[in-house]
């Protein structure tokens, strides 16, 4: 089952982002406040009770039509099943109605899982991927792989930057 977040789904997610390995860990309290801020334009995978994914974004403020993905992970046990795509395709399905049609992230060259991914959401809606670099690892404060800006936007629209 697929749903916006609720206040008492934050431990599983940090849980989650902490277990991935591969995402930043952000603080307990960050991901609480995501539950409670940005449930419109975030998604958790439900399979018996308990939350095995999610995604958390956000609409970009000087870019409304925009929705940027924070972050994305789906538990170990329940990854290669389809649950990463669906839900970003019930982020993306979420946020249209109110006009939403580009969706941004960012990925580190070395996670072809998720650009996998992204690459599946934007080929089943018939999207175009563009890559550029956004983040250096000079720009990181700590050691950090470099993230690249990844766009998914609707056949026909215009690039922005
Ligand atoms: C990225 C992630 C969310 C994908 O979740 P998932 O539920 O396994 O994804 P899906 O089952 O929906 O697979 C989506 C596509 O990615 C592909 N894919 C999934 N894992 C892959 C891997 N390790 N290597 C290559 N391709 C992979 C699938 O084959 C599928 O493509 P297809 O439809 O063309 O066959 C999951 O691997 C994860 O949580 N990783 C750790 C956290 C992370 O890296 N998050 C993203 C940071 S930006």
């Amino acid at each position: 089952m697929l749903r916006p977040p609720r206040v008492g789904d934050a431990a599983d997610i940090w849980r989650i982002a902490k277990d991935s390995h591969v995402l930043d860990t952000n603080s307990s309290y960050a991901y609480l406040l995501w539950c409670r801020d940005f449930t419109g334009t975030s998604v958790v995978a439900e399979v018996d009770g308990r939350v095995v994914g999610f995604v958390i974004g956000y609409l970009r403020p000087q870019s409304p039509d925009t929705v940027f993905v924070w972050q994305v992970a789906v538990q170990r046990s329940e990854q290669g099943r389809g649950t990463g795509t669906a839900l970003i395709r019930q982020l993306l399905d979420t946020v249209a109605p109110h006009g939403v049609s580009t969706l941004e992230t960012t990925v580190s060259p070395d996670n072809p899982a998720s650009i996998a991914m992204f690459a599946a959401v934007a080929r089943r809606r018939g999207a175009r991927m563009t890559r550029q670099p956004l983040f250096d690892p000079g720009v990181f404060p700590d050691r950090h792989a470099a993230e690249d800006l990844y766009r998914i936007t609707p056949p026909n629209q215009e690039e922005r930057r």
